[in-house]
């Protein structure tokens, strides 16, 4: 009879979402079945505080925190609003303000000692201040993007995709997994599939048919993400084991 699989090591997610929560949702779920295994969500941030996913995560008894950018704002544009200050001081109070943000967000994330951090629908450009830390802290991020790899960057590409087929520039679009990186969706791609674009689709049944597919792909590259992981510390551990294995003297 054959051996049983060894048991995958326990896995820490920390989940960053904007809105519904439904590939949230496809995560809860993967998590407590095979599809994930050992796999939890420690916690939940939300840059909104209506997002729904926020109500899916408490219903599945899951820590959330909501990180407020726009608090950030107020709190260094009154900051500046003491001081005399150029024309553009508020932008500037700004840039301030969302370095402030991604750095206590990378804090608020590392925390909870994530094994890796899963942006699902998370609509907020990271800056240097959240992933430099995560660097360091040996901490990879993926993220959903409703776009085939270097197709579409950025918001509404469900819509821009649409357009393109309505100008016959293209038949097909997609889904990807993709790490993050500091240039928006253009992270190394995990994990690509293809849509078909049908005569008849309206942006709606295209979107529809995009969700079904994102809500497979981020349980699938979760996964990935996760056991290449797992792989790359097997990998470290057995190097640092041989360099550190004392030498027999003659
Ligand atoms: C997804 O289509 C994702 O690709 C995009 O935002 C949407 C999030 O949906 N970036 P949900 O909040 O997971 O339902």
């Amino acid at each position: 009879m054959a051996s049983p699989l060894p048991e995958p090591p326990l896995s820490r997610l920390t989940v960053l979402i904007s809105g519904s929560g439904t590939n949230l949702q496809a995560i809860i779920n993967a998590c407590s079945s095979q599809l994930l295994p050992n796999t939890s969500i420690v916690r939940v941030v939300s840059n909104r505080k209506t997002a729904y996913g926020l109500k899916r995560a408490e219903n599945a008894g899951i820590p959330t925190t909501y990180h407020n950018l726009l608090e950030y704002k107020k709190r260094f544009r009154e900051a500046q609003d003491t001081a005399p200050r150029p024309v553009d001081a508020v932008d500037e109070a700004d840039t301030v303000a969302r370095n402030a943000y991604d750095a206590d967000l990378a804090t608020l994330v590392l925390a909870d000692k994530p094994d890796l951090v899963v942006c699902a629908g998370w609509m907020h450009i990271f800056t240097n201040s959240f992933l430099a830390p995560l660097v360091s802290a040996n901490l990879p991020a993926i993220n959903i993007h409703p776009a085939l790899p270097k197709e579409f960057d950025g918001a509404n590409a469900i819509a821009r995709a649409y357009a393109a087929f309505q100008e016959g520039r293209i038949k097909r679009t997609g889904a990807m997994i993709h790490y993050v990186v500091r240039d928006v969706d253009r992270g190394e791609p995990i994990v690509v599939q293809e849509v078909e674009m049908k005569e008849g689709d309206t942006v709606e049944s295209l979107e529809e048919r995009i969700h079904v597919v994102e809500h497979e792909l981020i349980v699938k590259g979760t996964g990935m993400a996760l056991a290449r992981l797992w792989e790359k510390r097997d990998v470290d551990k057995e190097k640092d084991e041989e360099a550190n294995r004392p030498t027999t003297s003659l």
